[in-house]
């Protein structure tokens, strides 16, 4: 069974992390983290409610977006086994990614455990790949996501497509979570491919 690290930061867009959260446990082993600032914008958007509760209280409120294994590690557990490179993945996503994380991992600045485990990632040449999601994008923003992008990580911001005709928001999000699935050819039917 393969086995991902999946990190949800404070960036709009959190309900992303959920839905491949929801595909990813189908088919792998789970490490997720979730940063505190993408905590609060969990109950701003989505309306889930995570603030003070444990770890046990965390995944059952996210019982509906979970269907096979996972670990729940806070940011701050710097001593979880993901912050190793001596503890074996398949690889990292960080959706949504803010660009506050974007540049602690472009920087080598691993001052939480969702970037340290980047960190780790990257010096072990596995596969990390980022949601970044701004917009407009900055020189600041662009220049972190092509030093990163050169060093082999893989920037897949949030966009959706069209020609999938998406009839609601479940479509567009399957589309991107499907996308990002495709990086690491893991098979799913979450969107119908071009003539096929
Ligand atoms: C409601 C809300 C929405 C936000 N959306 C974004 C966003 O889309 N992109 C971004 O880079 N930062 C966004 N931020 C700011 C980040 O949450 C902030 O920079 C934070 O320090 C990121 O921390 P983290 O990367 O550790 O989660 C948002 C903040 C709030 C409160």
């Amino acid at each position: 069974m393969k086995r991902f690290i999946l990190a949800i930061t404070g960036a709009s867009g959190t309900r992303l992390g959920l839905r491949l959260l929801a595909e990813l446990t189908k088919r792998a082993e789970v490490y997720l983290v979730i940063s505190s600032s993408a905590i609060t914008i969990l109950k701003e958007e989505d309306g889930i409610d995570l603030l003070g509760k444990n770890k046990e209280e965390i995944l059952r409120e996210l019982s509906g977006f979970i269907n096979g294994k996972v670990h729940y590690f806070t940011e701050k557990e710097l001593d979880a086994p993901i912050a190793s490179g001596s503890f074996r993945t398949d690889g990292m996503f960080i959706v949504p990614c803010s660009m506050k994380t974007l540049s602690a991992i472009s920087n080598g600045y691993a001052s939480n455990l969702i970037e340290r485990a980047a960190d780790v990632i990257i010096k072990e040449k596995r596969p990390l790949i980022l949601s970044p999601r701004e917009m407009p994008l900055s020189p600041i923003h662009l220049d972190n996501m092509l030093k990163l992008s050169r060093l082999g990580v893989i920037i897949a911001p949030p966009v959706p497509a069209f020609y999938h005709k998406p009839e609601n928001i479940d479509e567009l999000l399957n589309f991107i979570t499907g996308k990002l699935l495709d990086v690491v050819t893991i098979e799913h039917d979450l969107y119908k491919r071009w003539r096929q």
